[in-house]
């Protein structure tokens, strides 16, 4: 850690020396320009995304803020058409994430983060299957049964509803767990799983992930040179678990519809290949388990935060969770307590405007991050982004947007009733990300959260209160206030 803490040191001494040289840089181009926001994140115990809400807020009507990462400069899209280009219209401009983590950091080659075009694209392309609604169908008993047994750890330990985001973190980690590897026959609840642990250990946001990943945005080499890891301690551990059950997996004859029936599907159709950029690529259980690992990092704290907001908006608003009640009671007694995937896709309209606007106030991913890979104008205001400029894309600022939504710090689900949310502008909700990197898990992400709050709702309800949180965790892209809690009690009817 010492170490860690030097080399990033001598990273910001780099910065101060070499800042000159691109001192006005955005002048230049007659863009306003703000800078030392990253002594404001390292140093104001605060998330980067509510440091970027703040400078979009300072300057309305302009459609950038050019500004600075380290040494590097980069730009603060304000404008929604300018969001469309970078994330759709001139994708192949702005493919690249520019998280430039250690090639030798295994479990980092995966299709979040990987950037090189060929090698993202035939893992998109392979993995996008698992998440069809026929795929998903068929995995719904995983996730019907990881909810039942949510609720049912809760009432074996009441030590759940003291620490409540605790509990939802476990619940999401569950449930991704048994999505990837399956439930085992012997397992007598799916919240025991072996893996939790380690999993919560390798994606907890710690003082040495976050050094790492500002030293990946300041020098990517320096990862390199000193071959730093960011889930180094995981690797050989995650990797054998793979690599086992894929072994035990290949005799069995019936399917379990999880990850590692795609796993087994993809190692017998051979080498990948991609015929249009011609690039192949060997399903080795290393990308595999690359794959399988960022399931968790990529979803368990994003939708356990999902849940978490959404509770706290509930017990905020009496009303609004007495509606809830009502939708959730109606299905579950219609279905005999047993939630199928119908159920939770088409009957809880109201839950779903619900948790859509929870994934407005509070985007868990609030910034999102873009790598220029050629010179590109941007529509609107017309600045040439030259290659290499990181973009920022600002989702929590752009979601307390007035312009868009009218008192943006209510919260007010019928911002999403048909008729209203066909009046949000494109690439103004952005809890997913949008255009060819959206979210790969996102129905899978809704299904689990609407899962578990049903079940957790048609159990317990919540004590009203006003609590709302205004700061957040320091965190480079999530917004994260899991310090904030609501009291859970037992329904009567239950
Ligand atoms: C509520 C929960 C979730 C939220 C809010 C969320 C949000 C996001 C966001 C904002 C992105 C970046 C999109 C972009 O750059 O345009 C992303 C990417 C991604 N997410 Fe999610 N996510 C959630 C759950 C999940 C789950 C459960 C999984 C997998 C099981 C998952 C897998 C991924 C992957 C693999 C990517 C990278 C896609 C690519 O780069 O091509 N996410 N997610």
């Amino acid at each position: 850690m010492f170490f860690l803490l030097l080399l990033f040191l001598c990273s910001l001494l780099a910065i101060f020396i070499l800042k000159n040289k691109n001192s006005d840089y955005w002048k230049k181009r007659n863009v306003v320009q703000v800078s030392g926001l990253l002594s404001k994140f390292y140093f104001g115990n605060v998330s980067l995304p509510e440091v970027y809400k703040k400078v979009y807020d300072d300057y309305p009507g302009e459609p950038y803020v050019g500004i600075f990462l380290g040494m590097r400069p980069a730009l603060l899209i304000r404008d929604v058409e300018n969001v469309q280009a970078v994330m759709a219209g001139e994708f192949q401009s702005f493919y690249k994430r520019g998280i430039t983590l250690n090639p030798q950091d295994v479990l980092a080659d995966n299709v979040l983060f990987i950037d090189e075009f060929g090698r993202w694209k035939i893992l998109r392309h392979k993995l996008s299957p698992i998440f069809t609604s026929s795929k998903l169908k068929n995995m719904f008993y995983i996730l019907e049964r990881c909810g039942r047994d949510f609720v049912e750890r809760i009432k074996q330990d009441p030590k759940n509803v003291d620490n409540p985001f605790e509990a939802l973190y476990s619940y999401t980690t569950a449930s991704i767990a048994a999505s990837v590897f399956g439930i085992d026959a012997q397992v007598k609840n799916t919240m025991d799983s072996p893996l939790l642990d380690m999993v919560k250990k390798a994606i907890a946001p710690t003082l040495k992930s976050n050094l790492i990943f500002a030293i990946a945005n300041i020098s990517p080499r320096l990862l390199q040179v000193f071959n730093l890891k960011s889930f180094g301690d995981y690797e050989e551990f995650f990797v054998g678990v793979v690599r086992k059950v894929i072994e035990n997996r290949r005799n069995e004859k019936q399917r379990r519809h999880d990850f590692i029936d795609i796993c087994l599907e993809l190692q017998d159709q051979g080498m990948m290949k991609d015929f249009t950029t011609g690039y192949e690529l060997e399903p080795s259980v290393e990308v595999l388990a690359a794959q399988a690992f960022f399931f968790f990092v990529a979803g368990a704290d994003t939708s356990a935060n999902t849940m978490h907001f959404t509770l706290l908006e509930l017990s905020n608003n009496p009303n609004i969770l007495k509606k809830v009640h009502n939708e959730i009671d109606e299905v579950f007694d219609k279905c005999d307590e047993k939630l199928t995937y119908s159920d939770v896709y088409e009957k809880f309209p109201y839950l779903d405007k619900v948790v859509k606007e929870a994934l407005r106030k509070f985007p868990p991913i609030g910034m999102i991050q873009r790598k220029c890979t050629k010179d590109t104008i941007l529509p609107v205001g017309g600045v040439r982004v030259d290659k290499d400029c990181t973009i920022v894309l600002p989702v929590y600022a752009i979601h307390r947007d007035e312009n868009y939504y009218p008192n943006p710090d209510v919260f007010d689900p019928d911002r999403f009733s048909p008729e209203n949310e066909a009046e949000i502008p494109n690439y103004a909700y952005l809890p997913f990300g949008e255009g060819n990197r959206i979210c790969l898990g996102m129905r899978l992400a809704r299904l689990q959260v609407k899962v578990g709050l049903a079940w957790l709702l048609r159990r317990y309800t919540l004590v009203p209160q006003s609590v709302v949180p205004e700061h957040f965790e320091p965190s480079v892209f999530a917004l994260r206030a899991s310090k904030y809690r609501y009291d859970l009690v037992p329904r009567s009817t239950n």
